[in-house]
Formats: C-alpha cells, sequence, structure tokens
C-alpha cells in the first residue's frame, strides 16, 4: 500500500518527502485555505516535490468542472484533478478521463459511489473513513467493500483510503486492501512510534556509551 500524506502545508510535505516513505499528497479546499497560499501556486510548488498531487475542483456544474478540470490539469504533470461524487462531478470526470486526464473521485461514501467512479475510468477513488465513522458508520467495511468489488469486477481503479485519523485506520485500510492511504502529517509521524522502540533505543544507547568509557577500552586494549 502506498503512503500519501493529506495536507498542502509546505513544511510537513517536504518533511514527509524527505523521509522516503511518501509517494502522493491529497489537498482539498480546506486544506488548501489553512495553508493560507493561492491554490494553483501551492498545487505547483507541492508537485515539484512529489507526483500524484490531488487538487480539488470547486464548480459545480459539468461544464464549468470541465473548464476548471482541464486549468487545474494544466498546472502540472503530476496533477490529479479531483471531482465530488455527484452526476455533474462524475460527467465532467469522464469528459476529462477521456482527454487523458486523471481523476480521483472524492467525498465517496458507499460501493455504488466507487462504481460510478470506476465506470468513467476514474484514476483514484476516495471513500472517505474517518467521516463515516463520525456518523456511527463503518468506513473501514466501505474500503472492503470497494476493494472487493472492484476485485471480483477486474477494475483497475485505485482505491484511496481517505479521512484516516488515526495509525489504527492506516493498518485498518492496508488489511482492506486499500491501495493508497492517505492521512494527515501528524498520523504518519504517529506510525513511527512505539515506546518499545524509544526504550530499546535508551537501552541500546546507554550500552554503548558504557563500552566507549576509558576503563572498557582500557581493558580491550589489555591496559
Ligand atoms: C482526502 O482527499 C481528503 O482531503 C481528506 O482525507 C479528508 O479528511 P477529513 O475528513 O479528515 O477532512
Amino acid at each position: 500500500m502506498r503512503l500519501f500524506v493529506d495536507t498542502a502545508d509546505f513544511d510537513e510535505i517536504a518533511a514527509a518527502v524527505g523521509w522516503g516513505v511518501i509517494s502522493g499528497v491529497t489537498t482539498n479546499p480546506t486544506l488548501i485555505a489553512r495553508a493560507g497560499q493561492d491554490h494553483e501556486t501551492q498545487v505547483k510548488r507541492i508537485c515539484e516535490l512529489v507526483a500524484d498531487v490531488s487538487a480539488e475542483t470547486v464548480t459545480e456544474k459539468k461544464n464549468d468542472l470541465i473548464v476548471e478540470g482541464r486549468r487545474i490539469a494544466s498546472w502540472h504533470e503530476n496533477v490529479i484533478v479531483k471531482v465530488a461524487c455527484t452526476p455533474d462531478g462524475i460527467a465532467a470526470g469522464k469528459v476529462l478521463a477521456g482527454e487523458g486526464v486523471k481523476i480521483n473521485v472524492t467525498l465517496c461514501f458507499t460501493v455504488n459511489q466507487a462504481l460510478l467512479a470506476a465506470a468513467i475510468g476514474a484514476y483514484f477513488i476516495s471513500p472517505f473513513v474517518g467521516r463515516l465513522d463520525d456518523i456511527g458508520e463503518d468506513g473501514i467495511a466501505v474500503v472492503r467493500g470497494i476493494v472487493d468489488a472492484y476485485r471480483q469486477q477486474g477494475i483497475t481503479t485505485k482505491v484511496l483510503a481517505a479521512s484516516l485519523r488515526h495509525p489504527m485506520h492506516v493498518t485498518q485500510s492496508a488489511l482492506a486492501g486499500a491501495d493508497i492511504a492517505t492521512m494527515p502529517f501528524k498520523v504518519l509521524e504517529q506510525m513511527y512510534k512505539h515506546p518499545l522502540t524509544d526504550s530499546g533505543i535508551e537501552r541500546f544507547m546507554s550500552d554503548y556509551r558504557k563500552t566507549q568509557e576509558p576503563q572498557a577500552l582500557g581493558q580491550r586494549s589489555g591496559r
């Protein structure tokens, strides 16, 4: 499973890229607003750091979405255009996909919505796990359902588990068969963490330091 970060914060993306573990970025209008930058400028900057950068459309009618999608796609070859799972979003996505634009169908909450995305040849489908959990539904079950349906149908659209809120969501997405998990920077950081890793390092370092003490060095050299 590939790992993406779900942020438009340039410093966070640069740090995650530096760790060598992420291969893409997802953004949305909320994240762009939080980054405090103009959409085009910020997406272009991010595309210089990493491939597969999802940038979201904000118009609602099919023809407006097509125009906007073409404009966003022209910003950089790494851009993937996000359209919402609505009749207009899907119809515009079909036209754009037909022109070779990579499409990420976002705000997906059911297997049926994922089948609509597949029907237009979407590159990614983004089921929102945390938002389903928020309303008492089972977000991971939806990811698993999409993965199963796609496998049975031989669909090649990639399943991008989104709206992940904690490290267990990442583990569960992998076990459900998601192709990609996108997560806030904080969750990526948490993936490294375990108290036994920290205490293990402390113990190893302390034992190593003992071997560097003059007495130990002296004993080893026979002095
Ligand atoms: C994914 O593309 C979305 O940007 C994101 O995962 C939404 O997450 P949220 O539900 O935590 O806002």
